[in-house]
């Protein structure tokens, strides 16, 4: 029995990197897992897993960026599982450059599944969470709070994410349903791996505990997040970072 033993949490984007990390970790817990992404042979891949370790995943395809598509998840997720306790918007993406080389579809496929995702996954599953004083943790990054050359669209995504977790934590409160965001740093997954070792250099000077994050690192605060021990918090964004933010 762990403390998340009985409840149901839909993951986004868990089929890979941090969101997978987050999943294995509130089934280690006990929790269900209502696991979300596009990438359809990753999930099957990741679900066996998670049935090795007697884990319950439930994998499904969704574009959380696509509002009809979400809607049509919530229904299938009524039909198989009857409601959730636990929301983690995790799924995210980058499409970097400066801003003068930016395309507009750069901008708009970041703001499509970072935020309007998160809007999306919010506001359909609100009735179900409400009626469970239920729990909503946020993925933001650090680059949403200090911003960073060659990512306005990415940066201005976390940034509303975050104005998303404290506009909700206000409205949704009354009904006893907590949200809270994590904001990583630089977390070593398939989005930072793309980049050079010049980039990830220049990235560790500014990271006063000299090395890069592991997804285990994020995932602990998001379980703390969505188990009991945080039942006073809410509103909150915890900057998970290796001091990059002092
Ligand atoms: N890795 C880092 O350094 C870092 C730092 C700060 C924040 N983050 C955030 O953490 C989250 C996870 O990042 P990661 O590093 O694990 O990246 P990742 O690319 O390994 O994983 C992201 C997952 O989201 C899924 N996804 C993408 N678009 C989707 C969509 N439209 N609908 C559903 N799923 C979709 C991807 O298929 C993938 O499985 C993201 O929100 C990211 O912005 C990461």
């Amino acid at each position: 029995m762990g403390v998340l033993t009985g409840k149901t949490a839909i993951v986004t984007g868990a089929s890979r990197g941090i969101g997978k990390t987050i999943a294995m970790d509130l089934a280690a817990s006990g929790a269900k897992i209502i696991a979300v992404d596009v990438l359809q042979d990753q999930l099957i891949e990741t679900q066996k897993e998670f049935n090795a370790k007697d884990f319950q995943y439930f994998p499904y395809v969704c574009d959380v960026g696509d509002y009809d598509k979400v809607e049509e998840f919530h229904k299938k997720v009524k039909q198989d599982h009857g409601s959730i306790d636990i929301l983690v918007n995790n799924a995210g993406i980058t499409r970097d450059g400066l801003i003068m080389r930016m395309k507009k579809a750069d901008w708009d496929s970041v703001i499509h599944v970072n935020l309007t995702g998160v809007f999306n996954l919010c506001k359909i599953f609100s009735r179900m969470l409400m009626k469970k004083a239920g729990i909503i943790v946020n993925i933001s990054s650090v680059i949403g709070v200090m911003g960073n050359a060659g990512q306005v669209n990415y940066s201005a995504s976390k940034a509303g994410v975050i104005g998303i977790t404290k506009s909700l934590a206000k409205e949704l409160s009354k009904k006893g349903v907590r949200v809270n965001a994590v904001a990583p740093g630089y977390i070593q997954t398939a989005m930072t791996d793309k980049l050079s070792d010049e980039v990830k250099e220049e990235m560790l000077k500014n990271i006063p505990l000299g090395k890069l994050g592991a997804p285990e690192d994020i995932s602990k605060v998001v379980s703390f997040l969505a188990g009991p021990d945080s039942s006073y918090m809410t509103g909150q964004v915890l900057i998970v970072d290796g001091g990059m933010c002092i």
